[in-house]
């Protein structure tokens, strides 16, 4: 007779409730399936609320120029061409459908002033496209959703980190997990699975991801068996708050610089006017005049500030300017917007930034600028999906959201983050829903396989006196942070994987005490079989890419390998062991190779 576990039974459950794991709830629900969401936190509390400036969608509200095929085209150079092209397609397609019935649900978006959904401009987008709430999109977004899902009657679990998903006869057959608040067991049986638990950042020092982004859902899925491509992708967003210490890594929205915002390094040059790539030459502002002249609203007859560049570019650009000497005071760039809008300005389009630095930094962005480095936002890599119904290479199992890879290929531009919870999101649900009723009953999960993955989770306790799971979470994040950061090479990728395998003893003997009752000892030794994964799963994919592309910045191979474009680097489980292989993509069709060739 094993441990006890509260036993549930359900068509779907959804695991991880930001956009992307509510809006799959949601329509699986819709479809008329048992539907239960888990969460790892309080309902509410995701990382969808850190994308602040808005949701991409080709409404064309600003520009009648802008639809589908110009979003397709910039999302596909954006990502360096590595994107999956049908994810790309389809989200670009359905993106604009996905923000409407957000407003019919009741979202508030800021409006033109013919009443339409006002769209701002963020890097990488060719017109103006993001809806947007002030700077809080992401919060609104979840909002709605939340309130959407609650009326719906869907079940919520909340509090609860899932520990296994058992596969039974090849197909995912639920979910093994632990009530944060008593420690106690769960065991979730379902016909079909969504992984939505969102990104990695954890693993790093530096970050913009709060304490539940542990992967949990790319480790979960590698475990139960499922492919995962493009884990090198890591993005590092160019503007987190570097000062005080306290607050290092929180973001610092694109939005400042969608509304003006400046970059400039201590010696007060605007020195991203030096840093416009090859694949870009042309397309943005060459002198102050022009980038001012755009700023103040003429987008038609000027180009975009250079500051608008892809986030993988000016993350380098701030990084570089440190390197020769002219970073700021703390190791970043100066942000300034104070010089570009008026106070008045600055607090009705950014008011959570205006308040953000006041409380946190005692910096009033109306009249001084922001000190700002790149910080951890952001995995492109992730669960490898069937771009129609989100379906994993495990059968059963379905991915959406950050945790699945594709859409976003070697950098993500801004704002396309939450267009995709959305969109993908809902066709998850949707694809899990179906898959479900092709079952009359969830796989009955056998005893032994729950009781294996509890005794595992509970191990730490039979430790006597060991490691301190706190100092091992560290360790591992000062080690990402030195080997497998921003820029990287070869020594430094060796480096990491044999440290990552030094770290796996070391929480092995992870001991904690006390009981099971929110023991923050005990939940940190959890996590950390999972990052211990994904930190592997990064470096030993960016040690096999010998190219940079995108948000993977090798130094000892500073340019793009045309013969590694839309070679995806597979990891699967082998036995105890990761196994990496390279794979092709499939060619673009010739009418979406002619969009990203010609234009739209
Ligand atoms: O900068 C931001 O507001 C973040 C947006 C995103 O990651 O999409």
């Amino acid at each position: 007779m094993g441990i006890d576990c509260q036993r549930h039974e359900f068509d779907v459950i959804v695991i991880g409730a930001g956009g992307a794991g509510l809006r799959a709830a949601i329509e699986a629900s819709a479809q008329g399936a048992k539907t239960a969401l888990i969460c790892k936190s309080l309902l509410g509390k995701a990382h969808t609320v850190m994308a602040e400036g808005g949701a991409a969608a080709a409404l064309g509200n600003m520009r009648a120029e802008d639809n589908w095929r110009v979003h397709f085209r910039d999302t596909m150079r954006g990502g360096k061409m590595h994107g999956n092209w049908r994810m790309a397609q389809i989200h670009a397609q359905e993106a604009p459908d996905r923000i409407r019935e957000l407003e019919q649900w009741g979202a508030l978006f800021d409006r033109t002033h013919i009443g339409r959904i006002h769209q701002r401009p963020f890097g990488g987008h060719t017109y103006d496209r993001l809806a947007h709430v002030g700077d809080r999109t992401g919060l609104e977004m979840i909002r709605v959703l939340q309130d959407k899902g609650v009326h719906m009657g869907i079940e919520v679990f909340m509090e609860a980190t899932v520990i296994d998903i058992p596969v039974v006869d090849g197909r995912a057959a639920g979910a093994i997990a632990y009530w944060r608040e008593t420690g106690r067991f769960l065991l979730f049986s379902a016909k079909a699975v969504v992984l939505a638990t969102g990104g990695i950042g954890k693993a790093w020092q530096i970050t913009s991801n709060s304490w539940e982004y542990t992967g949990d859902g790319h480790a979960l899925a590698l475990r139960a068996g499922a492919e995962l491509i493009d884990m090198e992708f890591v993005q590092f967003h160019p503007t987190g708050m570097i000062w005080p210490p306290s607050v290092k890594g929180i973001l610092v929205t694109e939005g400042v610089r969608g509304e003006g915002g400046i970059l400039k390094n201590s010696e007060g040059e605007r020195f991203m006017f030096r840093c416009v790539p090859e694949m870009f030459k042309g397309e943005y502002a060459e002198t102050e005049e022009e980038a001012d002249a755009w700023v103040a609203g003429d987008h038609v007859n000027y180009r975009r500030p250079p500051e608008l560049l892809t986030r993988d570019v000016v993350a380098k650009a701030i990084m570089r300017e440190n390197e020769e000497g002219r970073g700021s005071e703390h190791g970043g760039a100066y942000l300034d917007i104070a010089s570009k809008r008026s106070a008045e300005d600055i607090r009705r389009k950014l008011p959570s930034m205006h308040h953000q630095f006041m409380e946190l930094a005692g910096v009033d962005i109306t009249r001084e600028p922001m000190e700002v480095g790149p910080t951890t936002h952001y995995v492109m890599g992730g669960i490898k999906v069937d771009p129609e119904t989100e379906e994993t290479t495990c059968p059963g199992l379905f991915a959406a959201g950050e945790v699945a890879a594709g859409l976003h290929g070697a950098n993500r531009l801004g704002g396309n983050s939450l267009s995709d919870l959305i969109v993908f999101g809902r066709r998850a649900g949707l694809g899990a829903a179906e898959s479900a009723k092709a079952l009359a009953k969830a796989p009955a999960i056998p005893e032994e396989r729950v009781q294996v993955a509890i005794a595992e989770a509970l191990r730490p306790f039979d430790n006597p006196s060991g490691e301190n799971a706190f100092e091992v979470q560290a360790a591992l994040q000062a080690l990402m942070q030195s080997k497998c950061s921003i820029v990287r090479d070869q020594a430094g990728l060796e480096e990491a994987i044999s440290g990552i395998a030094a770290l796996r003893e070391r929480a092995r003997r992870v001991s904690v005490q006390g009981n099971r009752e929110y023991n923050p000892g005990w939940n940190t030794a959890v996590d950390l079989r999972s990052q211990l994964d994904i930190a592997e799963m990064c470096a030993r994919a960016a040690l096999m890419r010998t190219e940079s592309r995108g948000g993977h910045t090798r130094l000892d191979h500073p340019d793009s390998d045309p013969a590694q474009e839309r070679i995806e680097n597979v990891i699967t489980r082998d036995g105890d062991a990761m196994r990496l292989e390279s794979r092709k993509q499939p060619d673009l069709p010739e009418d979406l190779a002619k969009i990203i060739r010609e234009g739209a």
